[in-house]
């Protein structure tokens, strides 16, 4: 098991901005570049889309147009990020090769030439393609001092492009299959496949988990996720080494979209970068999580994105590779791709770069420059309309980099957590697979679980299912059917009090109900069984009392036998629905908000973790002994407590959708 800690020290805070000189006539991009340095960006990522224009023919490559723009850019005192291209194979690469094109799981059509992403996993063609466009830009660039990093391909897996039903993939998953079970009467067991008559003769037979008359095998479906992701990592970590041997002083870097959208091990995927991005689209993200299932949050927060969604992401970004991280696409007006699309409330553009540094980021690079006036995202906005004129985010941006400058001085260590929230993404996998109770996902819980940390003013790792839990007081398991060893391994290092939230350990590595029932091993550390589970409808709640207050229970309930154990709550009137052994703790229920909030109160407390409860729409982190607070609110919002503070930006009233920024008195320069 790697242990690594978080690294701290200073910070070298930067802006950047993603910019498409192939886009533009040439003669813009001299004061295109001007413009960018007046403004106080320092980074411009060019390129992860120009395949076309790079290698117009097979073979034949056209740099010229991208060593001027890099010597425009650099030359305007720009430092330059580079990406390859393997996110948009030209048209000549897919007539010359239609295997690269993935085929849809649910539809079962080929997905076409003409938007991106449109190259399969497991095409051993477009891997090699891959490598060769990584390798030729990496040998002409690789150690061009204008060139400060590298972006590797776009957004890894957006658009759903994780899982093909293409042939290839096929035949790739057999030979997954054919290597990980060895004889096809052992998978033929694992899978349980006697069920119905499920049965296969030989590796060569195995069929994907799509297009079944209805739901495919569990463990089907759980093995092909796991191929897939290897798929993805594998491909990922090809180009990168096929890099390596000629960047010199270069960092490479990804940027990331969030872990449940990938489908993928993103701890694993981010293991051979050098430090872990995202693209940070706080508005359309939300509405995609609370759109539909928490209509009147979304609602309330459509301008802002929730208080707590946008920080989630950041503080999974942050634990990825446990160490500070970049933006490297922010929202910077209204997007294009979610169901409504509206304009942020004015300061979100500063209050959300902010908050993405206090949450660790050192860099955040805007996306994108200048407006698009042709093609898909017309719609998107840009720090430059499409004639150029300044958007609504330049002032936002301006104040960002005053701001900056009064942080300058200080030194800016990555946030500190005495909580961990681990998660996995086998979690998210059996949830969606085994749906169950249709609202009761992975990352839902483990969402609501960290929003109600958040609520009290926590500090939250979110780290992985074989991280190092030694140094935290309290760690929070929201969701993690499968446990394996690595975690019990860690839990026994760590004298934390740890919560378990319901389906804990309730599956095998196989997906099987575990021989002793859930939650399997965990009975270890809680010495109880689930008898059996029900689920309720989303309207539905149902009261329970707990330290002389009401409650609600909702979505997913266990009825469960406890050994010997301590039930501290009960529900349903007499099923056992919080029970204890020592330092380990079962929630058997899913619930609302208020139980949470109460039961993190008490488990806080217990483990010495000072808390305070926060106003609904406001936040605060601190990196060191500099302190955020973040208004998501559109009235002001006093802070307390911060009387003998001095304040490096704003003040103990935080505006509406504003920001203020203190420091300990008598510490650093
Ligand atoms: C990102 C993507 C960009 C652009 C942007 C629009 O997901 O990386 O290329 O499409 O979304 O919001």
């Amino acid at each position: 098991m790697t242990k690594q800690k978080f690294t701290g020290g200073n910070a070298a805070l930067a802006l950047g901005v993603c910019y498409y000189p192939e886009h533009w006539p040439e003669d813009d991009w001299a004061d295109d570049a001007a413009q960018m340095v007046a403004l106080g960006l320092r980074f411009v990522r060019i390129g992860e889309f120009a395949w076309s224009r790079l290698e117009p023919r097979e073979g034949v490559f056209d740099f010229d147009w991208l060593d001027r723009a890099i010597h425009t850019l650099a030359g305007a005192g720009l430092q330059v990020i580079l990406c390859t291209p393997t996110a948009t194979p030209p048209k000549w690469l897919i007539d010359a090769h239609p295997d690269i094109l993935p085929v849809d799981p649910h539809h079962g059509h080929t997905r076409g030439f003409g938007s991106r992403r449109h190259y399969d996993f497991s095409s051993p063609q477009f891997l090699k393609e891959a490598q060769r466009i990584s390798a030729v830009l990496a040998r002409r660039y690789g150690d061009d001092s204008r060139i400060a990093g590298w972006q590797t391909d776009n957004e890894l897996c957006c658009h759903d492009t994780t899982h093909s039903a293409s042939p290839q993939a096929r035949s790739a998953f057999q030979g997954w299959c054919k290597n990980h079970y060895g004889e096809i009467e052992r998978l033929n067991a694992a899978w349980g496949n006697v069920f119905w008559s499920m049965e296969y003769p030989s590796f060569d037979s195995i069929e994907l988990p799509f297009a079944t008359v209805t739901e495919p095998n569990p463990a089907h479906q759980l093995a092909y996720r796991r191929f897939a992701s290897e798929q993805v990592i594998h491909f990922h970590d090809s180009c990168i080494d096929a890099m390596r041997p000629h960047v010199q002083g270069q960092w490479i870097t990804h940027n990331f979209i969030p872990m449940k959208d990938t489908q993928v091990d993103c701890f694993a995927l981010a293991r051979p970068l050098d430090f872990v991005s995202y693209d940070s689209y706080p508005l359309g993200r939300s509405e995609f999580l609370l759109g539909r299932e928490e209509p009147e949050l979304a609602q309330r927060y459509m301008r802002t994105g929730h208080p707590d969604y946008t920080a989630y992401y950041l503080d999974q970004c942050r634990g990825l590779k446990r160490q500070g991280f970049w933006i490297m696409e922010q929202q910077p007006g209204p997007v294009n791709w979610a169901p409504s699309n509206p304009r942020p409330a004015e300061g979100m553009v500063t209050l959300w770069t902010l908050e993405a540094i206090a949450h660790g980021a050192d860099v955040v690079s805007y996306f994108r420059w200048r407006q698009a006036a042709f093609a898909q995202e017309q719609m998107h906005a840009g720090l430059l309309r499409p004639d150029r004129s300044r958007s609504d985010a330049w002032a936002e941006i301006e104040t960002v980099v005053k701001v900056l400058d009064a942080l300058a001085p200080l030194p800016l260590p990555q946030p500190t957590a005495q909580v961990a929230l681990v998660v996995d993404v086998s979690a998210q996998w059996v949830t969606e697979i085994e749906k169950q109770g249709q609202h009761a996902e992975a990352q839902r819980v483990a969402f609501q679980f960290y929003r109600c940390l958040r609520q009290l003013d926590i500090t939250v790792d979110i780290v992985s299912a074989d991280a190092d839990l030694a140094g935290y007081a309290l760690v929070m398991v929201p969701s993690l059917p499968i446990v394996r060893p690595a975690l019990l391994e860690s839990l026994a290092d760590t004298s934390a009090a740890v919560l378990f939230g319901p389906r804990c350990g309730a599956k095998t590595e196989e997906f099987q109900i575990p021989p002793q029932r859930a939650p399997g091993a965990l009975q270890t550390l809680v010495d109880i069984r689930v008898n059996s589970v029900e689920t309720l409808r989303p309207d539905v709640a149902e009261g329970f009392d707990y330290q002389g207050n009401t409650f609600l229970s909702r979505l997913w309930c266990e009825d469960i036998s406890v050994g010997n154990a301590s039930v501290e709550m009960r529900y349903q009137s007499t099923r056992a629905g919080l029970v204890r052994n020592n330092r380990c703790l079962y929630l058997a229920t899913l619930t609302d908000d208020a139980f949470l909030l109460q039961l993190f109160k008490n488990l806080l407390g217990e483990a010495g973790i000072s808390w305070q409860a926060m106003p609904d729409d406001v936040r605060c982190i601190r990196r060191g002994e500099v302190g955020f607070a973040f208004n998501y609110g559109a009235r002001p919002a006093p802070l307390t407590g911060l009387a003998d503070k001095t304040f490096l930006w704003g003040s103990e009233e935080i505006p509406g959708h504003g920001v203020s920024i203190w420091r300990e008195p008598g510490t650093g320069s």
